[in-house]
């Protein structure tokens, strides 16, 4: 099958220009002014339109259990969300369960393989730590599973101590992983929540409260001083105070290979939403700020200390007791309503794998805050070279995957769930005033979304073996 989409203006990391893409099965053949027709399939005019590479989207939680429950977008329903928002590529979370991490691989390939709407790939937690997983590790590495995350929070599930931390990044370091961190202060965590819960602080802000800001910082610093000491790079994911903006800069300033990312909840967001009557909404780890630290994190991607825009999709319904409509079924899954009487029960998650780019694109592109390049780089060109996507995705050019959004600048609307397709109760951006939205998606060259019609299918996204890291950025 081949394809050209007419006179759309191609954006890029870097540039831009008006021209035609040439797509033959699957894959981008040329780029040119007036591409001849002949033996063409199918014109798609993109005229008065952008063109995007595909969104990538590298920090996904899909059906993950959490807290007697399950986060509430599957391999499919999360991947659909995402491709009607203009992603076209996630990476998910593996969870540990022993010390045989290619089973635990194996059983999220099982899940994800007949449900995957869009191309994914994985990450793999590493939450319990031994001669035989270190012995394991380097295996992943031959299927394409190149990055770890740890954790220093979360004390009796998911931490490791700061030696096995140092012992995990010496052997990413000698094989060619990337480590992920989540930086938060887990023995801290620890004493505030039961000096809260003893006190009879049990509303959805005290998530906020005993989850400080300092505590991230530090683990931010700390993650970067372990990354000095093995040479290994690190990526800080979910960056959320204005602090870590700063040790990241002060770490990159060194020539330390540290990178990092932030999320659309932690741009607009703070401890004030908990406050309100529908608070639990907003309960993620790490938790929302303040203002300032919305800003510094703003700055930190306009100036380029932060390379990358994930979501840390994990949604959960508000009130998981009532069904809500999804293709024409009633679904209803346990949610927020489980910590009605203790913040400690809450399951941590937010929706956002639909909403990254049209929000980001109005907030950050037309608001004047970054240009449509800068756009494209923390949304598409930079997770595909941190993350070993490249240049098979991530850009726009003869050999890459077609991976293409047709991107209407001038389309204005009221955004909500009614747009976003994410399987919860509720959308955080409900009422926002959206000017540009993606009018057509092809993941592959096969069109996906076409305006408000999906054309996907469950079983069509292919797992992606991503190479081992390589410093590019
Ligand atoms: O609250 C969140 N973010 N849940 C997902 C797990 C994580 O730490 O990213
Ligand atoms: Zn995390
Ligand atoms: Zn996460």
């Amino acid at each position: 099958m081949k394809t050209i989409i007419r006179g759309g203006t191609l954006i890029s990391a870097s540039d831009e220009c008006k021209a035609d893409i040439l797509i033959d099965d699957e894959k981008i053949v040329r780029i040119g002014i007036n591409l001849s027709t002949k033996g063409i399939d199918q014109i798609v005019d993109a005229h008065e339109k952008l063109i995007l590479p595909g969104g990538i989207d590298v920090h996904t939680h899909f059906d993950l259990p959490m807290f007697n429950t399950v986060s509430s977008d599957d391999h499919y329903t999360g991947h659909k969300a995402a491709a009607f928002g203009g992603t076209t590529t996630v990476l998910d979370f593996v969870p540990q369960t022993g010390n045989d991490l290619k089973n635990d691989i194996s059983d999220w390939l099982k899940k994800s393989e007949p449900k995957a709407a869009i191309d994914y790939g994985f990450h793999m937690n590493i939450s319990i730590f031994n001669s035989e997983v270190a012995e394991q590790i380097p295996s992943l590495i031959d299927i394409g599973v190149t990055s770890l995350k740890v954790f220093t929070a979360y004390n009796s599930t998911l931490r490791l101590q700061d030696a096995d931390i140092f012992k995990v990044m010496r052997i990413a370091k000698k094989h060619g992983f990337l480590t992920m961190l989540h930086a938060e202060n887990g023995d801290i965590i620890e004493i505030l929540v039961q000096e809260a819960l003893a006190a009879g602080y049990t509303a959805p802000e005290w998530h906020a409260h005993t989850r400080p800001a300092w505590g991230a910082v530090e683990a931010v610093s700390r993650g970067i001083s372990l990354s000095a000491h093995t040479d290994a790079p690190l990526y800080i994911v979910h960056m959320n105070a204005g602090g870590e903006v700063d040790q990241l800069a002060y770490g990159r300033d060194l020539g330390i290979p540290v990178m990092g990312e932030t999320c659309p909840q932690y741009l607009f967001f703070t401890v004030e939403n908990l406050k309100q009557a529908d608070g639990a909404k907003w309960i993620c780890s790490p938790p929302m700020r303040f203002d300032e630290d919305n800003e510094r994190l703003w700055q930190g991607i306009m100036n380029g200390t932060i390379q990358v825009l994930g979501t840390d999709h994990c949604p959960f319904f508000f009130d998981g007791t009532q069904p809500i409509l999804y293709e024409g079924k009633e679904v209803m899954i346990p949610g927020k309503e489980l910590g009605k009487d203790d913040f400690t029960k809450i399951p941590n998650g937010l929706p956002g794998v639909g909403d990254r780019l049209p929000i980001f694109w109005t907030e950050g592109v037309v608001k004047g805050r970054i240009t449509p390049h800068q756009f494209v780089a923390l949304t598409s060109t930079n997770p595909a070279k941190i993350f070993g996507l490249y240049p098979q995705k991530g850009v726009i050019q003869p050999g890459s995957d077609a991976d293409l959004v047709i991107w209407d600048p001038n389309l204005k609307l009221t955004y909500g769930r009614e747009w976003s397709h994410q399987r919860t109760d509720y959308n955080l951006y409900e009422g926002w005033e959206l000017e540009g939205f993606p009018v057509k998606v092809f993941l592959r060259g096969n069109c996906l979304v076409d305006g408000r019609k999906w054309l996907g299918k469950a079983g069509n996204g292919k797992f992606m073996r991503r190479k081992p890291f390589n410093r590019v950025i």
